[in-house]
């Protein structure tokens, strides 16, 4: 039997995205499995896909598989990650890792024989021997001259200015690229919440009860304590009215000791967190 090469061996891996990210993210991030709704995004060729997800349902690191796939398999890709700066350094980073996994999974199957190494990388982009490359760009600028970008993926879009998505829109018109929106809700006001609506798109509902991560007791602490609106916005996928508050002042200054200060601080500190898009809690 004619023995195949590593190349070939690889070739044939990654021509199954699913088997391809399960053996990366176990390297990388040590995932034991792959979502159902992710395993669906991995794999789907749809030209517009929105996706409405959970506060840590794994929206960013789905979609760096599913770029860095791309840029191994499809020769001189161009993929855009636009998203806030910092937001878009993080996707960024979460690509390198995932280079990097790659890279150690080579050299210890094929002992050396084999090996990826980025022909330049920095904190916004990385491109590959093969001519792929991936660029991310702050949600702030103009995103234009890019031309037939393979995929363009706008993270925490639900944040982003209006004029972002105008600029980006059209580049999709020519060749076959895919454009894919990620947020969780922001009021229902911005292009997030308009494209929602709009069938063009394969629509991704994820709740929190599609992630087996996020725990019945920790969705229920917090409703008690931040408050119903902000767990259906940020954990159930509700697009509520920009009027509706957030927070259960009642609950949460129950939940903290009496002086006036830590309340206050509490609350200015969710403010800050929220619109800054960190972890709450
Ligand atoms: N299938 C999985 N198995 C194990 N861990 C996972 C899986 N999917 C995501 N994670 C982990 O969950 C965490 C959150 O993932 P990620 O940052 O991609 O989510 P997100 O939806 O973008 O979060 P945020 O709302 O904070 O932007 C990360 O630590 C990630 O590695
Ligand atoms: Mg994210």
């Amino acid at each position: 039997m004619v023995r195949r090469s590593p190349a070939e061996a690889e070739a044939t891996i990654a021509s199954n995205i699913e088997l391809f990210t399960a053996r990366l993210t176990l390297k990388a991030w040590n995932w034991k499995n792959i979502d159902p709704w992710q395993r669906e995004v991995l794999k789907s060729q749809e030209k517009y896909m929105i996706l409405g997800c959970s506060r840590q349902s794994g929206k960013s690191s789905t979609m760096a598989c599913k770029i860095f796939h791309t840029l191994l398999t499809v020769p001189d890709a161009l993929c855009l990650i636009v998203a806030e700066q910092r937001q878009s350094n993080e996707d960024i980073r979460k690509v390198k890792d995932l280079a990097k996994a790659y890279d150690k999974i080579l050299r210890e199957r094929y002992d050396g024989e084999l090996t990826l190494t980025p022909v330049a990388e920095n904190i916004t982009s990385m491109e590959l021997p093969n001519g792929s490359r991936v660029v991310g760009l702050p949600g702030n600028e103009k995103v234009r001259g890019y031309s037939a970008p393979t995929i363009v993926f706008i993270d925490e879009a639900a944040f982003l200015e209006d004029e972002v998505f105008i600029g980006i829109d059209p580049m999709m018109e020519v060749g076959n690229g895919q454009l894919i929106l990620a947020s969780t809700p922001a009021g229902t006001g911005g292009f997030f919440y308009h494209e929602w609506n709009n069938p063009r798109y394969q629509r991704f509902r994820v709740p929190w009860n599609q992630c087996p991560r996020i725990s019945p007791e920790s969705i229920e602490a917090k409703r008690l304590t931040i408050g119903d609106a902000y767990v259906k916005q940020e954990y159930e996928v509700e697009f509520l009215d920009e009027l509706t508050s957030l927070f259960d002042e009642n609950g949460l200054r129950a939940s903290m000791d009496d002086t006036e200060d830590v309340f206050e601080n509490t609350m200015k500190g969710i403010n800050d967190q929220l619109s800054g898009k960190e972890a709450l809690i």
